[in-house]
């Protein structure tokens, strides 16, 4: 990938090249089975994580819990995202983010998140094996509704929330597993647990 059509976004990533020439700090692709049933879209690419080391939850707080989890459930071969070129093989899932660049505080701005929706609706138009959208957070939930040319009132955001969509799929929504939502206890472990309880009841064993 290598789209500067955001020039706050593209002018950030400029400078985090200069002032630390060993991170990535370029749009990071998604990561994964591409004949995934379960799609996962996150936020966006934390500065020493996905912006680090090119890979969606790769070195950063949030991957910790979510990496863990898939590993649970049999969509993860390890317990750990260590690296893009470490031996980790995503089976039957795959993990994107709403904004592909790094955005500075990690808040990406609506104009940005528009920009950048056409990639998300290529990666769902490209994946047509896709049975399950998990959105991790607000921002992940409407870009996808974007990406589906749906109605933003059409759906609801709620935590553990199943939406069945028009095309057939389903959209269950989580909230985001970012450090402050798992140290504040808003996203529990049991809590995550249970969503991707329910994703394979969506899917069946597998
Ligand atoms: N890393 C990502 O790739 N996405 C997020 O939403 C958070 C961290």
């Amino acid at each position: 990938m290598n789209c500067t059509d955001c020039p706050r976004l593209a002018g950030f990533l400029a400078g985090v090249r200069g002032s630390r020439p060993d991170y990535h700090a370029r749009p990071v692709p998604a990561f994964g089975d591409p004949r995934a049933r379960l799609l996962i879209v996150g936020l966006a690419p934390g500065m020493h994580g996905a912006n680090r080391t090119g890979r969606p939850f790769t070195g950063d707080y949030a991957g910790i819990l979510l990496y863990e989890t898939l590993h649970a459930f049999g969509f993860g071969s390890h317990p750990v995202s260590l690296a893009a070129d470490d031996d980790l093989r995503l089976s039957d899932c795959r993990i994107t983010n709403a904004v592909k660049c790094l955005p500075p505080a990690n808040k990406p701005e609506p104009a940005e998140i528009k920009t950048c929706n056409p990639y998300l609706a290529g990666e769902l138009k490209a994946s047509p094996d896709v049975r399950v959208i998990l959105a991790l957070g607000l921002v992940a939930h409407k870009a996808v509704l974007m990406a589906l040319g749906l109605r933003q009132s059409a759906l609801v955001f709620g935590h553990g929330v199943r939406h069945p969509l028009p095309d057939g799929r389903v959209l269950i929504d989580s909230y985001h597993c970012s450090r402050y939502n798992t140290q504040t206890r808003r996203l529990t472990r049991a809590d995550f647990h249970d969503v991707f309880r329910k994703i394979r009841d969506e899917l069946g064993a597998g």
